[in-house]
């Protein structure tokens, strides 16, 4: 029994492969890599896989019971990378898909979705028996800012008031690696978010209390926003992008209440103050 896991140089990749070595033998795992020399530290067999050359993929493939399709980071190529992967998995055979997909895909109105829903649909045509793990956001994507707001005296973003169930990396790692190691999840679409739901307010109040300096937050409007992020060199598409997903935050799209994701490790996710504390060392 193989299981494959791509992007598995990634940042939830690496997780994931650490997190599966602690439920079964490290032979049994496969990393899908772009660049194999970068998964020599994973310790674990590792093929080429390069979403962007799909004829190689099916090879790549052959032996992989089950896969991880951890989605790719190359926004606006994803949905044709994906299908070629699928496509390739259905020609070597694999049994089951397991697919990153982002929360309430059905319903969000982050600019992401869309992708997400064509892989969704994708893995449905294909026959191929499949589980969708719609992971919500990472508290890392606004703990990651936490430096640069103390170093700028306040947090600013367009989330207003909106509830954010955010979770660590290492939360939707551990079920993904939950899921591929155990039975029962075969045609099962899991909404993936952290315990805890905070504001961005709240989240300036934990970066204040452990650093005992006053960050509050500042509330900006999308362009707004998106021009200071523009002005420190983030790409403007990109900088508008993120300014987007906080307005999407603002309307609820990163909340849930569901709590599927401590269920599925078996522990309650990863504390805010924990992962500001890391993210602050
Ligand atoms: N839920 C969230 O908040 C959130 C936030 C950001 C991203 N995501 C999604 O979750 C995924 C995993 O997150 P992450 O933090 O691990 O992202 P990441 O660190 O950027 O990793 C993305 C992975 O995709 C691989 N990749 C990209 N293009 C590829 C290609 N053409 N062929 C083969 N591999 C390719 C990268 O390979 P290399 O190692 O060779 O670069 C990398 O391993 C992301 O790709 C994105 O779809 C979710």
């Amino acid at each position: 029994m193989k299981i494959g896991v791509t992007g598995a140089t990634g940042q939830l990749g690496r997780i994931v492969v650490e997190k599966l070595k602690e439920r079964v033998s490290a032979e049994s795992i496969v990393a899908l890599v772009r660049t194999p020399q970068k998964a020599a530290d994973l310790g674990v067999e590792a093929r080429e896989f390069d979403y962007s050359k799909p004829e190689t993929l099916a090879a790549s493939l052959q032996g992989i019971d089950k896969l991880l399709l951890i989605s790719s980071n190359e926004i606006g190529q994803r949905s044709a990378q994906h299908a070629n992967i699928i496509d390739a998995a259905k020609v070597a055979g694999v049994k089951w898909i397991v697919y990153t997909s982002l929360l309430h895909a059905d319903t969000s109105s982050l600019s992401l979705a869309g992708e997400h829903l064509d892989t969704e649909a994708a893995l449905k045509a294909s026959g191929i028996p499949h589980t969708i793990l719609r992971n919500g956001w990472y508290t890392e994507n606004y703990t990651g800012s936490a430096k640069n707001a103390i170093a700028a005296g306040a947090f600013i973003g367009s989330a207003g008031e909106g509830k954010i169930a955010s979770a660590a990396r290492a939360d939707y790692a551990e079920a993904a690696a939950v899921v591929l190691s155990s039975e029962g999840h075969v045609g099962k679409v899991y909404e993936l978010s952290g315990d805890e739901a905070y504001t961005l307010a709240d989240l300036a109040a934990e970066i204040s209390h452990q650093t005992g300096k006053n960050i509050p937050y500042h509330n900006l409007p999308e362009s707004e926003y998106a021009s200071i992020l523009k002005s420190v060199g983030v790409p403007e598409g990109f900088a508008f992008a993120i300014a987007g997903w906080d307005v999407s935050a603002s309307k609820g799209d990163l909340f849930d209440d569901v709590h599927q994701l401590s269920q599925l490790i078996g522990r309650p996710t990863t504390p805010l103050a924990k992962v500001v504390t890391d993210a602050l060392a």
